[in-house]
């Protein structure tokens, strides 16, 4: 298997919106190009594709990490044909280089990293922690946000109001019911045994199972320890919403890194008053892409794995 070959299944790996996992690869002998694969858009969840993007953004920056671990320069281009906006991104392989230590560190967390959506300790997140992961956040082109302690209750308010409005419409339900439950063979969507029951909680957990078919409980825990932070950027071009992804990726990889666990939350940006709240909690000089609760767990129980698309599915090589 070639170098590209490795780093676009190492991407698989990458977390995405309802475990739609909406892309795929095609990889020549130089070059490795990122299609978003719109057939794999959530049509009442996502209409405009923003979390779709976000999603690949990951996905890129989970390529991107292999190839600097495993010794390789890259060059990226986002976005390289305005003639064709499904081509998100091209990996240009460059030389051999020194393996980069911090990407080394990062792609030994990707195929360790999983959604935690049980509660979180009491331990705390340190300031040093989240000034460590802003900086890496910063280094991808966005922004992040602590959620001060004051603030706790409007995200926690907003979280509450984009969960109700989503459980009322029919069309949320029935695309929450496609996505959890899944013809075992296909690889994607988020099983209900990862899910996690409702619990009154500090902020609100998206409910993937109103079916009460949830196979984690929140556990003992209440949050107190966890952090909230909210990823954001100046606009919502899609280029922009790459960069949050490839920016949500580092987060993700070096808190699994150094011992945390990790939650998207993403149910806030989907509504429009929710997602006009986060804005005020970011002083309006930004437009939220997602919110993450980092923290330590608890308990010693392993969770249930996430499936991934079949590599052949997701990755075309051209020979
Ligand atoms: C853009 C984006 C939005 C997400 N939104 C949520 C969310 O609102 N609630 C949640 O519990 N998980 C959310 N997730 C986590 C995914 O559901 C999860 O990554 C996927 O099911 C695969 O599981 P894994 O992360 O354990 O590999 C989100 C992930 C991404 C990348």
């Amino acid at each position: 298997m070639t170098v590209l070959e490795q780093a676009a299944q190492a991407s698989l790996y990458a977390p995405s919106v309802f475990n739609t996992q909406p892309w795929h690869w095609r990889i020549t002998s130089d070059t490795l190009e990122l299609y978003a694969d719109q057939s794999r858009r959530l049509d009442t969840t996502d209409p405009q594709g923003r979390l779709l993007t976000v999603s690949c953004g990951v996905a890129l920056h989970h390529a991107r990490t292999a190839l600097a671990a495993a010794g390789w320069s890259a060059t990226v281009e986002r976005l390289p044909e305005s003639s064709q906006p499904e081509l998100l991104a091209r990996i240009r392989l460059g030389e051999e280089v020194p393996p980069d230590p911090q990407a080394q560190r990062m792609a030994a967390a990707i195929p360790l990293r999983r959604t935690d959506r049980r509660a979180f300790g009491d331990r705390e997140v340190t300031e040093a922690e989240l000034a460590r992961l802003r900086r890496l956040v910063e280094f991808e082109g966005a922004y992040l946000h602590a959620v001060r302690p004051d603030q706790v209750t409007m995200l926690a308010i907003s979280a509450e109001l984009a969960g109700g409005a989503e459980l009322d419409d029919p069309a949320y339900r029935a695309e929450l019911r496609r996505w959890t439950h899944r013809p075992s063979p296909v690889g994607d969507g988020v099983p209900p045994a990862t899910a996690v029951r409702p619990e009154l909680r500090r902020v609100p957990v998206r409910d993937f199972t109103p079916d009460g078919t949830a196979g984690l409980a929140a556990g003992a825990a209440r949050d107190q320890g966890a952090a909230y932070v909210i990823v954001f950027g100046d606009d919502d071009r899609p280029v922009s919403l790459l960069r949050g992804g490839e920016a949500l990726s580092a987060l993700l990889l070096a808190a699994t890194a150094d011992g945390l666990a990790t939650a998207p939350i993403s149910d806030v940006v989907e509504v429009e008053w929710p997602r006009h709240l986060l804005r005020g909690l970011l002083a309006d000089i930004g437009q939220p892409y997602l919110v993450v609760r980092l923290g330590y767990v608890t308990s010693r129980d392993p969770l249930p794995e996430s499936p991934r698309r079949p590599a052949g599915d997701a990755i075309i090589v051209i020979r």
